[in-house]
C-alpha cells in the first residue's frame, strides 16, 4: 500500500470537476493491462476534487485530428487524496485505450472531467457487500474493497472474481494482504481456462453452485456486477433464479461504443429514409429528420440525436453510448423525446431540459443546443 495521507474519517463527497491532471505513475499489472496513477496538474499536493468508490472519470484526447472521450472507473480508494488510479485495460483495435496503454507516460497531461456514476458503495447503504466481476471490470470493486478495508468497516465483503487464465487474476496479491488485515473480507476466484497450469482455485464459470459455495445467505445481500454484458446478463439471470431480488442486484455497464468517425467532419450515412421527427441543431444551424429503421416500419423512430448529428458531422461528445456516463448530454429548447436509459441525468438536468443524445430519440420535432 502507498504511504500517502490516508483521511480515515473524512467522508468522500463528490463534486463536477473538469481540468487537468499529470501522469505519476505507469504499472504494467498483467499483460495488455496498466495502472495510471493520476496526480492534481501540478503534479503535488491534493486532487481537486473527491469521490466515491465506484465512481469513473471521463478522460479526452486527441486522436487522428478527432477528439475522444472514454470512461474509465477509479481503481483507487478515496481515501489517498493525493492521486488516483484508472486500471486500463487495451483493446485490440481500441482507438483511446491503446492510446493510453502504449503511448501515455509519467509526466504527460490527461484532460479529465468527473467523477461521475451511481454505481458507488461506501458502506453506509448496506451492513455487507458481494463484489462479483471479471476481466478489468474489477476497477470499481477495487476501490470499494480498498477504501471499506482501510475504513475498518465493520461488514462482511465478498468480493468474487472471474478471469481466463490464472495469469489474468489482478491485484492477487494485494487482495491477499487485504484479507490479513480485513478477516470479513471473503475472496471466490474462478478460471474458465486453467487447462495447462497449476491452478488449484475454482474452475469453470461463474455458476450457481459457486455463487451459493461462495456467499452464504445470497438471497438476503446487496450485489454489484462488473464485467463484460455476456457475463453480467448470465450472472443477474443465475441470481435472479437463486432468489435474489432484482432491487438487490446493481450493474455497471462499461459500454459498446460502436467504431465512430476517425475525424471531425467524417460522416456516418444511413442507408434508411429520412422521414422520422425534424432535430434542429441550433449552434450549428443544421437540421434534418431522423431515419426510421427499416424492419420496424416508421414508429417509433430508432435514430437517436446522438447517430443523426454524427451523420450531420455536428461534434457531440460521446463515450459510453449507453446512458451510463453523461458525456453526451445537450439542452433541449423545444419538442419531446424518448430515452431508454437516463442514469446519467440528475434531477437538475431534467429540470434544466438537459438528455442524453446516446438515448433520445424524437417524439416530435425537437431543437438541441449543438
Ligand atoms: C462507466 C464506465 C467505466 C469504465 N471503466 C473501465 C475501466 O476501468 N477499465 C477499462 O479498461 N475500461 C473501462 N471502460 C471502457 C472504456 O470506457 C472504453 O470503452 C474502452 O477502453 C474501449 O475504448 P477504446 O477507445 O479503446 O475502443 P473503441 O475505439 O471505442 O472501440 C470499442 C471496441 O470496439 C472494437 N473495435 C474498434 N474498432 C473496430 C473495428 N473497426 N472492427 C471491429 N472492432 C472494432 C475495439 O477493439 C473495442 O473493443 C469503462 C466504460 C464505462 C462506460
Ligand atoms: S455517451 Fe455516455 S451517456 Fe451518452
Amino acid at each position: 500500500m502507498s504511504e500517502s495521507t490516508i483521511l480515515k474519517d473524512a467522508p468522500p463527497v463528490t463534486a463536477k470537476w473538469s481540468g487537468y491532471l499529470r501522469v505519476g505513475s505507469v504499472v504494467n499489472e498483467i499483460a495488455n493491462v496498466k495502472t495510471i496513477r493520476l496526480l492534481p496538474e501540478s503534479g503535488e499536493g491534493l486532487l481537486p476534487f473527491t469521490f466515491v468508490p465506484g465512481q469513473f472519470l471521463n478522460v479526452a484526447f486527441f486522436i487522428g485530428g478527432a477528439r475522444m472521450i472514454r470512461s474509465y472507473s477509479i481503481s483507487s480508494s478515496p481515501t489517498h487524496r493525493e492521486y488516483l488510479d484508472l486500471t486500463i485495460r487495451r483493446e485490440p483495435r481500441g482507438a483511446v485505450s491503446r492510446h493510453i496503454v502504449d503511448l501515455l507516460r509519467v509526466g504527460d497531461l490527461v484532460e479529465a472531467g468527473g467523477p461521475v456514476g451511481k454505481f458507488t458503495f461506501d458502506g453506509s447503504e448496506a451492513d455487507n457487500i458481494v463484489l462479483i466481476s471479471a476481466g478489468v471490470g474489477v476497477t470499481p470493486m477495487l476501490s470499494i474493497t480498498r477504501y471499506l478495508t482501510e475504513q475498518a468497516w465493520d461488514g462482511e465483503i465478498f468480493y468474487i472474481f472471474s478471469c481466463s487464465y490464472p495469469s489474468e487474476y489482478m491485484f492477487a496479491e494485494e487482495l491477499v494482504s487485504l484479507q490479513k488485515k480485513n478477516p470479513k473480507l471473503h475472496i471466490a476466484v474462478t478460471v474458465t481456462r486453467p487447462e495447462g497450469t497449476d491452478w488449484k482455485g475454482h474452475r469453470g464459470r461463474i455458476s450457481k453452485e459457486f455463487l451459493t459455495e461462495s456467499v452464504p445467505d445470497l438471497t438476503a445481500r446487496r450485489i454489484h456486477i462488473c464485467g463484460p454484458s455476456g457475463m453480467m446478463d448470465a450472472t443477474k439471470k443465475l441470481l435472479v433464479e437463486l432468489g435474489v431480488p432484482a432491487e438487490q442486484i446493481k450493474i455497471e455497464a462499461f459500454g459498446t461504443p460502436k467504431p465512430t468517425p476517425a475525424a471531425a467532419g467524417t460522416t456516418a450515412k444511413s442507408m434508411s429514409p429520412a422521414s422520422g421527427p425534424t432535430v434542429n441543431f441550433s449552434s450549428s444551424n443544421k437540421s434534418s429528420k431522423t431515419h426510421l429503421d427499416m424492419t420496424n416500419g416508421d414508429s417509433p423512430p430508432e435514430q437517436t440525436v446522438l447517430e443523426l448529428s454524427e451523420e450531420l458531422g455536428i461534434g457531440i461528445d460521446f463515450s459510453c453510448r449507453i446512458g451510463t456516463c453523461g458525456v453526451c448530454k445537450v439542452k433541449m429548447t423545444s419538442g419531446e423525446v424518448d430515452q431508454e436509459v437516463q442514469d446519467s441525468l440528475d434531477d437538475d438536468d431534467k429540470a434544466n431540459g438537459i438528455i442524453l443524445a446516446c438515448q433520445a430519440k424524437p417524439r416530435s420535432e425537437i431543437t438541441v443546443e449543438a
